[in-house]
């Protein structure tokens, strides 16, 4: 495993010494997820009621089952609140690729968790621009949160936060990208299949997590790597404003990094 080097500030933030994210080039999947997990862990030890926002799809899969080990090993995660990050619109409640139902299997199940404890944003029969406010404002009462796992589109995106979205945007209803459908027509049918719509925090809600992590692993994720990491911060690329966030670890399998700027890939 590398990284790029590090100072600690007061806070014990990570970012490296240009002030770019901490990179951590992992040797495989399952090592960035050991890395991840152990950043959440170590908030989860120092603040045992922590709200950790997590993520769904194939990334976050590493960093569940590492947690699974720290909680074999003695890590409390009973009083922690679990901050899911979007949920499709349109599946029926139960659907087996809905948000809930994939956070159940991937992470309240193997974790062993109270299911109450873990917020996954629901229309519920509410109109979903008064369900995403709610979830908003949720966060908002809960404190914040205090480290929020994210993966990466292809394209890109952070929640579903897709190219073009504004950097001031809170958790709202938004449309998913044709290449998003595409690239998560994996879990069902087929790409018509897809939700075309969703809730999902903002990049402004994002942001406001005091640390992020991001994995990724693949090498369909690299160019999008390259661009969030090292390129212009710009709403063309969502996942780019992790670069103004100042507690950020980024963990890497070697085929997502292999495109990274040299000066971030040490
Ligand atoms: C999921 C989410 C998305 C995914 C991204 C990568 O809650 O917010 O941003 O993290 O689409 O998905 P995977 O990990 O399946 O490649």
């Amino acid at each position: 495993m590398s990284a790029n080097s590090t100072v600690p500030s007061p806070e014990g933030a990570a970012a490296a010494v240009d002030g770019s994210p901490l990179v951590i080039v992992a040797d495989s999947a399952a090592e960035a997820g050991r890395a991840v997990a152990d950043r959440i862990a170590g908030v989860i030890a120092e603040r045992p009621d922590a709200v950790v926002g997590v993520a769904t799809g194939s990334s976050p899969g590493p960093v569940y089952r590492a947690l699974v080990e720290h909680r074999a090993a003695g890590l409390d995660v009973s009083r922690v609140t679990w901050v899911a990050l979007d949920e499709y619109i349109g599946l029926p409640a139960g659907h087996p690729e809905s948000y809930r139902e994939v956070l159940r299997r991937d992470l309240v199940e193997p974790l062993g968790l109270d299911p109450d404890r873990v917020m996954v944003p629901s229309a519920d029969g509410m109109r979903p621009e008064d369900a995403a406010a709610r979830y908003e404002r949720r966060i908002a009462d809960l404190g914040g949160v205090d480290i929020q796992l994210l993966g990466i589109g292809s394209n890109g995106h952070i929640g579903f936060n897709e190219p073009g979205t504004p950097f001031d945007s809170r958790t709202r209803v938004a449309h998913l990208a044709e290449r998003t459908r595409e690239d998560n027509a994996r879990f069902f049918p087929s790409a018509d299949d897809v939700p075309l719509e969703c809730i999902t925090q903002g990049l402004a809600t994002i942001m406001s997590a005091r640390r992020l992590v991001l994995i990724a692993s693949g090498s369909y994720k690299a160019a999008a790597v390259a661009a969030a990491l090292g390129g212009p911060v710009t709403p063309e690329c969502p996942a780019s404003i992790v670069q103004r966030h100042p507690d950020v670890v980024v963990a890497l399998d070697p085929a997502a990094a292999e495109r990274l700027p040299e000066r971030l890939a040490r």
